[in-house]
């Protein structure tokens, strides 16, 4: 590793002998197997400035430098990794679903609620009755539980308000979380996650509401970072995602998609065919899909909280991912229906136990991978130079640990840029 600055420079603060997963494998998004998949530094050297990474190297070419900085810290015997990028919530909304739990557990399918007036409706209702206050105070605690665990890049959706007032006032919610919790937050507008009552009987009128004023409102509110559709026969058609798309994409914002989860809609080949950042779920995602996604570089996000909650046997294809050298990302959807799961490393451990990653894919899946599904892989989810100073440090004899022993660990210290914060 090279210094980037000058000998003389002051640091901000320098971590001595500590481990470092770098995540820097290059272009090999998943390489079970290699030994290399975490790109690992032993008994190395972090240092930070201006809320950036600033060099990284061994104990040894530190030792044959000039360097001061305010901050020393000895870290023998702890692992940095990248603060952790969650990639696919949906953890701002009103109210809970427990009721639809219990009727779930007596043997009704998700499909079947949602078609007699529960799931996302239900959500929406109790969504739309919350003030802005009140929404961001039930939903804090699922962010910050997240952030606990070393989440430091947060994605969140809208998607339970389906009017324009409401999905407005859960994009700010959301924003407002990144701002009270110091989460770096990427809002998501995900109007088309259900039809609102409101517009029963008349989709197509609601698909060119989106269109014509939801989608305009929020751009120039500048209140999303990018434009979810759910693509699926509860919900929106595949021509109907394919119009939104276009409209967003005209708008300038980045797309991602809820693909192929209970059924094939082609979710995939949209993705890829709208130029999306990721496909998510996919546990039905036909092959003529995956072949686009990766000619494409879209990113899978896997959400194993939602296949272990809803008891799905079809597994994604992961094999064929890994075969296509399609970069898998690992998320919680945490979420009121499909997936009520603050947390991301119990998610990776379903992700390796469910659906037989490797740590290491798992690890990739919550950082290198997780940053590419949002559009951020220049400067999150790897320990580089010039990367914003998210780290994660962990008191762990290897990263592993945090895929194979549940409740076990947290972060002894997660750095959010300049602003550390010991939990
Ligand atoms: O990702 N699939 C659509 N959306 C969520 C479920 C939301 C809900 O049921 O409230 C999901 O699984
Ligand atoms: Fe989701």
């Amino acid at each position: 590793m090279k210094a980037s600055t000058p000998n003389d420079t002051m640091w901000d603060r320098v971590w001595l002998g500590a481990h470092l997963a770098t995540m820097t494998g290059g272009a090999a998004y998943n390489t079970p197997g290699s030994g290399e998949e975490l790109d690992e530094l032993r008994d190395a050297a972090l240092a930070v400035k201006d809320g950036r990474i600033a060099w990284l190297g061994s104990r040894q070419e530190l030792d044959g430098m000039q360097w001061s900085a305010r901050e020393i810290t000895r870290a023998q015997g702890l692992w940095i990794t990248p603060g952790l990028v969650e990639c696919h919530t949906h953890l701002v909304y009103g109210g809970d679903r427990s009721n639809e739990f219990a009727a779930r557990l007596r043997g009704a399918t998700y499909e079947e609620i949602s078609r007699a007036g529960g799931g996302i409706v239900a959500t929406m209702k109790a969504t739309r009755a919350a003030t802005e206050d009140e929404l961001l105070e039930q939903s804090l605690p699922r962010a910050r539980a997240l952030a606990a665990e070393g989440v430091t890049t947060l994605e969140i959706k809208s998607g339970y308000g389906l009017d324009l007032a409401n999905e407005l006032k859960m994009l700010r919610v959301a924003q407002r979380i990144g701002e009270v919790t110091g989460l770096s937050v990427v809002k998501t507008f995900l109007g088309a996650h259900a039809l609102p009552p409101e517009f029963a009987g008349r989709q197509e009128d609601y698909v060119r509401h989106i269109c014509d004023e939801m989608l305009p409102a929020v751009a120039s509110a500048e209140l999303a970072d990018a434009v979810d559709v759910f693509c699926e026969r509860i919900a929106f058609t595949q021509e109907q995602t394919r119009r939104i798309f276009a409209r967003a994409a005209e708008l300038g914002l980045p797309l991602r998609l809820h693909a192929d989860q209970l059924s094939d809609g082609n979710g995939g080949e949209i993705a890829a065919d709208c130029g999306a950042l990721s496909a998510d779920h996919l546990e039905h995602t036909s092959e003529q899909s995956l072949q686009r996604m990766a000619e494409r570089g879209v990113v899978a996000g896997l959400l194993p909280g939602a296949f272990y909650y809803l008891r799905e046997t079809k597994l994604p294809p992961i094999e064929r991912l890994r075969q296509l050298n399609i970069p898998m990302a690992i998320s919680t959807d945490c979420n009121p229906g499909t997936s009520p799961i603050a947390s991301l490393l119990m998610a990776m451990n379903m992700a390796c136990v469910m659906f037989r990653l490797t740590a290491a894919e798992t690890l990739r899946g919550v950082t290198v991978n997780a940053a590419r599904a949002l559009g951020l892989s220049k400067d999150r989810g790897t320990l580089q130079v010039g990367s914003r100073a998210d780290l994660a440090i962990w008191r762990l004899r290897h990263p592993e640990q945090l895929c194979a022993e549940v409740g076990v660990h947290r972060p002894v210290e997660i750095v959010l840029g300049s602003g550390s914060r010991s939990v």
